[in-house]
């Protein structure tokens, strides 16, 4: 049987929380989000060599901290010494100097249920234990089965991996998963590949620029939810909102919110 589909408008996805306004994937970033309106902020999830769920994008340090090395080679108690501000290049940077990489649990502690979470499982094959260590962190803040006052999950899980998305649906079985895309491998999904899909996830994270309106009503058809990542022009949100796209990943959640908000009075 298919994972439940996330009954909504377009849900607003604060693609790494506000990063033009403070670092991606810093606590100040989600806070900024969150504080926006944002229906969700989304983490980028990966591990420390010593077992700890963190939120950072890339597989190495050095883009967003001026350090070196892999992440998954760093113990907590490394990776909390690099500046997750370091490469920041917006109006604020002096403010988030030294700003640090937070680990999931932290994200969590700092604002509980005030948000919903779209957290992706990110490089899953390098670190085995991932999903269980995430599926306990979401028990330990209850936030496991959970909606907001608008209905919307309070947790969505996404990643590239069917796998690890496979996992995550054997532990703790009923959760909105979404199946993310990129270019090359969305050209090639078959009707048989959708039939399959269906069998774990709710829905599927696109790049926008790979699917046109006729696409979209195609997964539709099969009752999948589509989510596009990355807009970041207001013509193309309004755009991809009038292709019926049931979420939208975005750096400029505040441009977003505003089309949304607009539309709805
Ligand atoms: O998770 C959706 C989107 O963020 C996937 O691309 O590379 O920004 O994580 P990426
Ligand atoms: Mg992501």
């Amino acid at each position: 049987t298919g994972a439940p589909t996330i009954e909504t408008g377009v849900i607003s996805i604060a693609h790494r929380g506000a990063p033009f306004f403070a670092p991606e994937h810093t606590i100040p970033s989600y806070e900024i989000a969150a504080g926006l309106g944002a229906d969700y902020i989304e983490l980028d999830l990966q591990m420390t060599k010593d077992g700890v769920l963190v939120s950072i994008h890339d597989k190495t340090v050095g883009r967003t901290t001026g350090g070196q090395g892999e992440v998954a080679s760093y113990t907590l108690k490394e990776l909390k010494r690099l500046d997750a501000g370091h490469s920041f290049a917006g109006r604020e940077r002096k403010r988030y100097a030294h700003v640090k990489i937070p680990t999931l649990e932290e994200v969590l502690e700092r604002f509980g249920d005030s948000v919903n979470y779209y957290i992706e499982i990110k490089n899953p094959a390098d670190n085995p234990g991932m999903e269980k260590a995430l599926i306990d962190a979401l028990k330990k803040f209850q936030l496991l089965h959970k909606k907001d006052k608008n209905g919307l999950p309070k947790v969505i899980i996404q990643s590239f991996s069917p796998s690890s998305l496979k996992s995550v649906q054997r532990m703790e079985p009923g959760l909105p998963l979404i199946r993310l895309f990129n270019e090359k491998d969305f050209a090639s999904l078959t009707d048989d590949a959708i039939k399959e899909l269906q069998t774990y996830a709710s829905g599927v994270g696109l790049p926008y620029r790979s699917v046109t309106k006729k696409e979209i009503d195609r997964l539709h058809s099969y009752g999948l939810d589509v989510h596009v990542y990355t807009i970041n022009d207001k013509k193309t949100m309004e755009q991809y909102i009038d292709y019926g796209v049931d979420g939208i990943f975005t750096d400029h959640i505040d441009q977003l919110l505003e089309i949304l908000h607009m539309r709805q009075n």
